[in-house]
């Protein structure tokens, strides 16, 4: 086991009514080691607060989330964080981006490079990012969090803002890297083809409160048909499901208990 949020609920104070707002409750996930399991669901589900959750970002309410069967308490270079906005620095170099996360480590610039060539950027080691399409980027910000060496990779929407095409290519990159470096991924997305295209495990979540509603094992082999019988059925399954959803408008705090300020 890798992972796990146990019985995790999470509160935030709402903005604009400064109210508390239930983002999750009561969700318990199991991230076994070395599966590539992808987060779908409706906007506002509460898949980018899971993720935080794991990633250290942000603490549950209730509940416990755990790695390697240690509490989670911040953010670390065991758990690497891929966001869908392109978050590197203009004024460094491709390079000097990738050796960011190497610092105080050895031999920065051959692993920076190494991590470059995985990605197929080695060319671009010297161009700025601002010089490189959006697919480009992404992949520079991948090699960034890969160079941190982390056994748990967390991708939130990595490729949301890209063409399909180039999402695409991006999916199978993504896909390679995993197969050949036997990470534990969590992959979201609101994309149910490219769930269904990537996970070994597709989890799909839902809104008011955000809670897990349904998982799907997918024990086909990659590359894999979408047009396949069992593609189309789960397609199909998570579709109604998302039909069937409320509005992700969060839930009151009243559900779980807590006071209206969310504490
Ligand atoms: N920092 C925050 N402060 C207040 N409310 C928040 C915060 N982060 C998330 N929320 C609320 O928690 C709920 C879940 O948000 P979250 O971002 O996890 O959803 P999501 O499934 O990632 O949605 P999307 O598909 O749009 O990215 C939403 O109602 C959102 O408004
Ligand atoms: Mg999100």
């Amino acid at each position: 086991m890798t992972a796990e949020l146990r019985n995790v609920s999470k509160v935030f104070t709402d903005p604009r009514r400064g109210k508390g707002l239930v983002a999750l409750k009561d969700v318990s996930l199991r991230v076994e080691e070395g599966e590539f399991l992808c987060l779908v669901g409706a906007s506002g589900c509460g898949k980018s607060t899971t993720l935080n959750l794991l990633a250290g970002f942000e603490a549950p309410s209730q509940g416990e989330v755990t790695y390697q069967g240690e509490r989670v308490r911040g953010p670390s270079p065991d758990r690497g964080v891929v966001f869908q906005e392109f978050s590197l620095y203009p004024w460094m170099s491709v390079l000097q981006n990738v050796m960011f996360s190497l610092q105080g480590k050895e031999r920065q610039e051959d692993r920076a490079m190494e991590q470059l060539r995985l990605v197929g950027l080695e060319d671009f080691a010297n161009s700025r990012p601002n010089d490189l399409s959006g697919g480009m980027r992404q992949r520079v910000a991948i090699a960034r969090t890969l160079a941190m060496g982390p056994g748990l990779l967390l991708m939130d929407e990595p490729f949301g803002s890209l063409d399909e095409q180039t999402r695409r290519k991006l999916d199978n990159e993504v896909l390679k890297l995993w197969q050949r470096e036997r990470k534990t991924v969590v992959f979201v997305t609101h994309n149910i083809d490219e769930a269904l295209m990537l996970g070994t495990r597709v989890v799909l979540m839902s809104p008011s409160p955000g809670r897990i509603e349904k998982e799907w094992r997918i024990g086909l082999p990659w590359p894999r048909d979408l047009s396949s019988p069992e593609i189309v059925g789960m397609k199909a399954e998570i579709i109604s499901r998302l039909q069937a959803c409320p509005c992700a408008n969060g839930a009151p705090v009243s559900m779980l208990g807590f006071d209206e300020e969310g504490t």
